[in-house]
């Protein structure tokens, strides 16, 4: 079943990102996940098969790895065990919804790199450093650096998020919470990296939110997805150029195609570029977990 909108939910939406929708149950919330695709930040009309269920199952298969590392929101993804009326959508939310805790969202997002690219990547050419942190000379696109780096960023309601620097973050939410955030970050990170890595992918980068509940940090949101994450096929790795998205090569490659000047209004995409983009979320769900999604299986 393919899902773009949750309208069919009859309570009122506390949120809606580019992908997902979010329910305010008191001290829970449900956050489901919408087959929506996005690139440059423009959200596509198209659905993608899977992709949502895809997402938020590789988030509860992290939190559940992760769980004696750091305590988390996860509560369910089974629906049937979700507060009333959500039990009645169960059909339409399976596998890609989940109830957690409600928590106080600290007001930065905790981003690690692995590698160099992105806003990292342009810092680095302008004045040798990420986040302010001196970097070895000679680096190019998409090397691995000397060891992975905790780079936080504002939370900006609107706009982009603006990089700060790990004093800069000490400021917002205390030097304790702030030395916290960046080792909890560094270590989720590193367990993470080097699982995937003996699965043949690359995590280049990602990005974690915090907050806190009952006087505890708790990981939230979604952890190490393709959304979240910057995922590399390891036999493809190249560094000295752009590195190919392991998720949505085949949709930027489409894209780079047309004449598109990246800005609403959406493009429309080919059935061929739906499937292809589709086939590699259950290829990155297979790899990640050593299984088929649930209810499909990809073959040899
Ligand atoms: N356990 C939680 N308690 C409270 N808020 C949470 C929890 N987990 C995640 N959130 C918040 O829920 C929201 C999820 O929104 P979502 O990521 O879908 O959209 P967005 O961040 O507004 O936009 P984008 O689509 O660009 O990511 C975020 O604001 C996140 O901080
Ligand atoms: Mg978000």
């Amino acid at each position: 079943m393919l899902i773009g909108d949750t309208g069919f939910i009859d309570l009122p939406k506390a949120g809606r990102g580019k992908v997902r929708e979010i329910y305010d149950l008191g001290d829970m919330l449900l956050l489901v996940v919408t087959d929506r695709v996005s690139a440059f930040d423009v959200v596509f009309r198209e659905l993608i098969p899977f992709k949502g269920q895809v997402l938020n199952s590789i988030s509860a298969f992290w939190f559940e790895k992760f769980k004696d590392l750091v305590p988390n929101h996860m509560i369910s993804t089974d629906p049937l065990t979700y507060p009333e009326p959500l039990p009645q959508y169960a059909e339409q939310l399976a596998g890609r919804s989940m109830l957690v805790k409600k928590a106080q969202m600290l007001p930065a997002e905790c981003i690690v790199r692995g590698y160099l690219e992105g806003s990292a990547w342009k810092e680095y050419q302008t004045s040798g450093t990420v986040s302010g942190i001196k970097m070895p000379e000679g680096l190019r696109r998409g090397d691995r650096l000397p060891q992975p780096l905790f780079t936080p960023s504002t939370k900006a309601e609107s706009g982009h998020d603006e990089n700060i620097t790990v004093e800069q973050l000490k400021d917002l939410v205390g030097a304790e919470m702030g030395a916290k955030l960046e080792d909890l970050s560094l270590k989720i990170y590193e367990s993470g990296a080097a699982y995937a890595l003996e699965r043949g992918l690359i995590l280049a980068d990602t990005k974690f939110e915090f907050g806190m509940l009952d006087g505890e940090i708790i990981l939230c949101d979604e952890v190490l997805t393709p959304d979240s994450s910057r995922f590399w096929d390891l036999a493809l790795y190249e560094p000295g150029k752009a590195q190919q998205s392991f998720d949505k090569q085949y949709l930027r490659d489409y894209l780079e195609t047309l004449d598109w000047d990246k800005q609403e209004p959406a493009p429309g995409l080919p059935d061929d570029v739906v499937e292809q983009t589709s086939a590699r979320y259950l290829e990155a769900y297979r790899l990640l977990t050593g299984e088929d999604l649930p209810g499909t299986v990809t073959g040899a």
